[in-house]
């Protein structure tokens, strides 16, 4: 097979996983802009190297035409989270997708690999658009905590390192790891909610500050400019008090005042017509 032609059977695979990164990204966004926790940390997304393929249609004994039908993970994209209870959360709202549709999911959080690889996998169908028309691929989604992903990262590259034969006393080592990584994702899950009430505080705090800022700016394109600048001294005095409550009722005052004045711009429109 020429190199041109590599190119050609991945790249509806490159789109799909720039879409499809774009599109859990969007959910990162969607959360954070209605001032939610989101349950994404971070989306990546790779198009599987070309001697990975080659490797595993080898040790797979399948025939280079059989590639797209039995490779999996060509597309692949890997979801971080903060906690294993978000994991699920995430699954959902794969699974409720209609741009998406779930074919196999292997749940490697309850079942642990022997080696001790933990992640949800789902693999979907997807189509993307091309120039020959749409276009059926597949494409395997990993969804883990940051923890997981951690050790997964570590451990790939012992294997590459090894190529796949990793010596006993490393493989020991890893499975202690892997342990430790499962009692650190406990412990965090014990405090989720503490951490979880401290981002969403914050998230809420940022969207506050953005609502007023916005509010200001508009107050200042339509009203008396010395007047606004007091309003935006009395705004970050309050800011400096890191006070929550002041911050939401100023929040509430401004509202008014630019009711007032907008209020005020539609009787002058009238007025003038
Ligand atoms: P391959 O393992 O990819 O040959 O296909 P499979 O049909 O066995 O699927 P499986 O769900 O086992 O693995 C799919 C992907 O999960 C792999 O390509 C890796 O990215 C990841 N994975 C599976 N097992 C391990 C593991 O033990 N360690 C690490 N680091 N990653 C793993
Ligand atoms: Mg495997």
């Amino acid at each position: 097979m020429e190199i041109q032609l590599w190119r050609q059977i991945l790249s509806p695979y490159e789109l799909a996983v720039r879409e499809l990164t774009t599109k859990f990204n969007h959910v990162i966004r969607e959360h954070r802009e209605k001032g939610l926790y989101s349950p994404i940390e971070h989306v990546s997304g790779r198009v599987k190297a070309v001697p990975s393929i080659l490797d595993k249609l080898q040790k797979k004994k399948i025939t280079l035409d059989r590639m797209e039908e039995e490779i999996d993970d060509i597309a692949g994209i890997r979801i971080t989270c903060q906690f294993v209870e978000d994991i699920e959360k995430v699954v959902e709202l794969v699974r409720k997708r209609s741009d998406m549709e779930v074919i196999r999911e292997k749940d490697y959080i309850h079942n642990t690999k022997p080696s001790g690889y933990r992640s949800y996998h789902m693999i979907v169908n997807y189509q993307v658009e091309t120039l020959q028309g749409p276009k059926p691929l597949r494409a395997e989604i990993q969804i883990r905590t940051l923890a997981m992903d951690f050790w997964a990262t570590i451990e790939h590259s012992l294997q590459y390192k090894y190529k796949a034969n990793i010596p006993e006393h490393i493989r020991e080592r890893l499975s202690n790891a892997a342990n430790a990584i499962l009692a650190l994702d406990k412990e965090m899950s014990s405090v989720r909610s503490e951490i979880m009430d401290a981002q969403n505080s914050s998230i809420s705090q940022l969207k506050l500050v953005e609502d007023i800022l916005n509010n200001i700016e508009n107050l200042y394109r339509i009203s008396n400019k010395r007047e606004v600048n007091k309003i935006q001294d009395e705004f970050y005095r309050i800011y400096q008090m890191h006070d929550i409550t002041k911050l939401k009722q100023f929040h509430r005052q401004l509202d008014i005042i630019s009711e007032g004045y907008r209020a005020q711009a539609v009787t002058v429109d009238l007025e003038e017509q």
